[in-house]
């Protein structure tokens, strides 16, 4: 997309622009309703309700959710994956991850171990980019509880096989959190095809909300204790927290004018449809691929394989540091890109690009072919004056 000239390729990080749906529905929501849901029974306040109501109606259609109830909002993936792991995991629990994750697993993760927590790691292969499920499978112990991973790499791009890894936690008891934060609205999700437990997701990413946005699906009958207690607008007359979902697990006010927003992100993932998105991204990233593989200099980072990656490439230009090839497409070509670790330190060690990281070039169904032909050849031009 061009804002004022600039190519932004960072919607890895937070997607941008919006489709125009999203700002208006943020818009209506603060000049005209503006009331918490939930709580005060007039008709603003009930306004309200309706539309954090559409957001979860919205979410569950998308991720093929039964009970909409079932779906807590939360500021982001971050949040949500912490709710998921703290509210699991107890001394003495098994819990299995993969090598790949963002810090957003890993760092709970690495809590709850010094809490007694015992921890395993499945190996990402560093060419393919892929675990074997069957590495689970062998992982698995009597007090295994979780397996937690991500679904799409935010270094690599690379798409996890979570279809296969959630019928083998499901065949053996154990509960399956997924990591969907580069997913959502990106590629298809299904929580019971993919026998998913629990879904964490980011609404600022491909679903075009705010930033501010996210969420957590929890299958029913799983018990996840609440992080957080408080006000929830119902059984306010109790001093414990209410048992029903999604007030278990959602007290204080939430951000309203985010899920107005966030509601009319996944109505434009879903008119659009998933596969007619995936399908211009996969035209982005084949351009993207080929142009970056042609280039004198310049390394890939994992298997480009169309079939099972996301628009989110991390490359390395020789000679040159990551950082200094993101402050030239910056100042000089007026191009966006993230550098560096992208919160994801066992991705790099991982993939050998540990500790200067990568230049990742992250696109969204938004971006045009002709920006990445403006990218490739800012690229290529770098390249060049690095080696002359
Ligand atoms: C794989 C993955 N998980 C989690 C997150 C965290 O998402 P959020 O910023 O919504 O907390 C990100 C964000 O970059 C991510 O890429």
């Amino acid at each position: 997309m061009k804002k004022n000239g600039l190519i932004y390729f960072d919607n890895a990080a937070t997607s941008y622009p919006k489709p125009s749906a999203t700002l208006e529905a943020c818009k209506y929501f603060t000049n005209k309703v503006g009331a918490n849901p939930g709580r005060s029974g007039h008709r603003l306040s009930v306004e309200a309700g309706r539309i954090a109501y559409d957001a979860r109606a919205s979410v569950a259609e998308l991720f093929n959710i039964e009970d909409p109830l079932q779906i807590i909002f939360t500021y982001n993936a971050t949040y949500a994956i912490n709710m998921a792991l703290l509210g699991l995991l107890n001394p003495g629990d098994h819990v299995i991850t993969s090598s790949i994750e963002h810090n957003s697993i890993a760092r709970p993760l690495r809590y709850l171990e010094g809490q007694g927590v015992e921890l395993t790691r499945v190996s990402v292969d560093s060419k393919t980019c892929q675990v074997d499920p069957g590495d689970f499978k062998r992982a698995i112990k009597p007090n295994t509880k979780l397996i937690a991973i991500l679904h799409g790499s935010n270094v690599t791009g690379a798409i996890l096989p979570i279809t296969e890894i959630g019928k083998i936690a499901r065949g053996n008891d154990v509960l399956f959190l997924v990591d969907s934060a580069q997913t959502a609205g990106a590629y298809p999700i299904d929580v019971e095809s993919m026998n998913i437990d629990l879904l964490a997701f980011t609404g600022h990413k491909s679903l075009f909300g705010m930033q501010g946005t996210g969420g957590l699906y929890v299958r029913e009958g799983v018990n996840v204790r609440p992080l957080i207690r408080g006000g929830t607008g119902s059984k306010s007359e109790e001093d414990i927290q209410p048992n029903f979902m999604p007030d278990r697990l959602e007290s204080g006010t939430p951000n309203t004018p985010g899920l107005a927003a966030l509601a009319e992100g996944v109505k434009f993932v879903l008119t659009e449809g998933i596969l007619k998105i995936r399908s211009h991204e996969e035209g982005l990233i084949k351009q993207l691929v080929d142009g970056l593989s042609a280039i004198d200099g310049v390394n890939l980072v994992g298997d480009m394989t169309l079939d099972c990656r996301l628009p989110v490439v991390s490359f390395n230009v020789k000679g040159l540091l990551p950082s200094e090839v993101g402050q030239i497409l910056d100042e000089k070509y007026d191009i966006m890109v993230r550098v560096g670790i992208h919160c994801a330190p066992w991705a790099h060690q991982t993939m050998d690009t540990y500790p200067k990281g990568t230049i990742r070039t992250s696109l969204s169904y938004l971006n045009e072919s002709d920006e990445v032909e403006r990218f490739l050849n800012a690229v290529n031009e770098i390249s060049k004056k690095r080696r002359t």
